[in-house]
């Protein structure tokens, strides 16, 4: 997807929701960062300077927008044109940190995906998310309905990711997550947002 028009795209909610969430869930990391699917480089800016982030990007026309803000943060962030399977090629408790940022409704496995974010991760480590999920009621049916056309068209997205169910088989604890309702937005209503800590070694 061109970068300039994800920008533009996302923007509002920047300003309203995604700025502050981001802020709040990233200013505090540090040390070993592993970034699935960083877009256009959203998050970067919102780093300290004790974080050394691995950015991971299929798209390169995102990456391209995404690189000029990763040399201009406090941050060191090496960004790699490389998908979700690369977890797989990263040692076990490697990490301080994996941060999935709007893309975990995206992945073509992501319980496969989470499991490895979960091998990766220190014992101590933290997995990072701000994700759409699935909403509950009518809501959720709808998204479930226009799910299979939405795809088509946005880039593989699912409206209906049940995130915090994934999230748990995975092996964590999601009793920090939280959630966000959205305003006056049809198709995308519930963030999911916050920590998820590693609970127990999955099956
Ligand atoms: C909705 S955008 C979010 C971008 C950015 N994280 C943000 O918060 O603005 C989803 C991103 O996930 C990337 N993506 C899609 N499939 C992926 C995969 N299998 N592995 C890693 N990233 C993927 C897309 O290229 C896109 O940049």
């Amino acid at each position: 997807m061109n970068g300039v028009l994800y920008d533009v795209m996302i923007a509002l909610g920047e300003r309203k929701v995604l700025g502050a969430l981001r802020r709040e869930l990233l200013a505090p990391l540090w040390g070993e960062i592993l970034e699935v699917g960083a877009g256009t480089g959203a998050d970067f800016p919102y780093y300290g300077e004790q974080a050394h982030v691995i950015a991971l990007e299929p798209d390169r026309a995102m990456a391209v927008r995404a690189q000029p803000r990763a040399q201009r943060c406090a941050a060191t962030i090496d960004l790699c044109i490389a998908d979700d399977t690369t977890l797989a090629q990263f040692a076990a408790a490697s990490m301080d940190a994996v941060v999935f940022p709007l893309v975990l409704c995206s992945l073509p496995e992501p319980a496969a995906t989470l499991m490895q974010a979960r091998r990766i991760l220190k014992a101590s480590g933290t997995l990072v998310l701000l994700e759409h999920v699935r909403s509950d009621g009518m809501l959720g049916r709808i998204q479930d309905a226009l799910t299979p056309a939405w795809r088509a068209v946005a880039g593989g997205c699912h409206l209906n990711r049940a995130t915090r169910q994934l999230v748990h088989a995975a092996g964590f604890d999601t009793s920090a997550l939280r959630t966000h309702r959205l305003p006056r937005l049809f198709l995308i209503r519930d963030l999911l947002f916050g920590y998820a800590y590693p609970a127990w070694e999955p099956a």
